[in-house]
């Protein structure tokens, strides 16, 4: 079905690259310039504070997503049994990484399904690249989706990564008009989101027009795909593509402009990842409109160091504190909480008609 020998290989060199590289973009993800007003009477009590969000006709316990990464491999495997386990013990959403291995090869469907196998009850995200759905867009998203009984499709969009990789000749054509078709025939509602590049008013507009239930914006901050990909043609010699990485590390739309771009275009609920690090991003992203706010490296980071559970903990802390010290008892009350946009944030808004 697909001409690509080099996706296993690919699987696993992205882990160990995110892992053993700083591939993180070397511009912020922009959320440094959007100050929360600190309430010195928050006027309840800090146990008071409710995480609790509505998604896609779920309640979940934290507005938090363990964004796509992995499956394909064993070692994904081990990674994937660990997130499904997370997920399930916070009921929080989970997304896996991207399906296109197991469509190529069957006796890999087992890395992925064990997030279901561990966590039967949890919502989870099946992922399968743009570029992958052009050739029978309904047939390949519902063997996506029953292949891990998913409860939502994440269609990604990479170009960027794409464009920066040795093996690869991205083809967007017929894109769009894919993933229109899986909107039309899905019985699960279907997600696009980028890859760490952000998404423009432009693109949410075209792709609410396309009946996509959410929009993942996964802007520029945190993990940079073009910086993934230096690492990668630098294993295959590959010194030209290499340097066109290089140039193209810190490409995309800073997730804080990503955000407020999209939440003020489209009426469907919008998820922010790209660069969150920690409950204060997450907090910051809920009062800028975000519904759920993802992340990636860090809980692969936080796998390896066998500190999932501490990270989670701490992450759900800071976002309790910083919920309280703004004000707000319930994640719908942080869309009331004042703030203050500055610099280049204020800038960009500002030449976007967006302030
Ligand atoms: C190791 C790794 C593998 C990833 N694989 C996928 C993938 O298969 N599909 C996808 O949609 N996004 C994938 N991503 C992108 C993330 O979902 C996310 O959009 C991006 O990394 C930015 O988030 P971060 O800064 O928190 O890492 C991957 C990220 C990492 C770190």
């Amino acid at each position: 079905m697909y001409d690509d020998p080099d996706i296993f290989d690919r699987k696993f060199e992205h882990i160990k690259i995110v892992l053993d590289k700083n591939v993180d973009y070397k511009i912020g993800n922009w959320l440094e310039y959007v100050h929360l007003i600190h309430v010195s009477i928050p006027e309840f009590d800090i146990d008071d504070v409710d995480t609790t969000v509505d998604f896609l006709g779920r309640r979940f316990s934290y507005p938090i997503l363990i964004d796509s990464m992995t499956g394909g491999t064993e070692k994904a495997y081990k990674i994937n049994e660990a997130l499904g386990r997370l997920a399930g013990e916070y009921n929080i959403p989970i997304s896996c990484g991207s399906q296109k291995a197991a469509l190529i090869d069957n006796n890999l469907v087992y890395t992925y399904r064990v997030i279901k196998d561990v966590c039967p009850d949890c919502f989870l995200i099946g992922n399968i690249g743009g570029m992958d759905i052009v050739n029978n867009p309904v047939e390949v998203a519902q063997e996506v989706v029953s292949m891990v009984d998913a409860d939502a499709l994440a269609i990604h969009l990479n170009p960027l990564q794409e464009a920066v990789q040795h093996e690869s000749k991205p083809k967007y054509s017929s894109v769009l008009e894919s993933i229109r078709a899986i909107c039309d025939s899905l019985d699960v509602p279907v997600i696009v989101k980028e890859t760490g590049a952000g998404i423009s008013m432009g693109v949410a507009k075209l792709l609410e027009s396309a009946g996509v239930s959410a929009i993942n914006i996964s802007g520029a901050g945190g993990t940079s795909w073009s910086a993934v990909e230096v690492y990668r043609n630098l294993l295959r010699s590959d010194k030209l593509m290499a340097e066109v990485g290089k140039t193209f590390w810190n490409w995309g739309i800073p997730t804080a402009a990503s955000l407020i771009e999209v939440v003020s275009t489209v009426d469907i609920p919008v998820i922010a990842s790209g660069g969150i690090r920690n409950g204060i991003h997450v907090v910051k992203s809920l009062v800028l409109g975000a519904r759920l706010v993802g992340m990636a490296a860090p809980f692969l980071r936080a796998f390896y160091k066998g500190e999932l559970k501490f990270f989670m903990e701490r992450v759900v802390n800071e976002v309790k504190v910083a919920m309280f010290l703004v004000g707000a008892k319930s994640v719908d009350e942080l869309l009331e909480v004042n703030y203050v946009i500055t610099g280049d944030l204020f800038e960009w808004c500002k030449q976007r008609g967006l302030i």
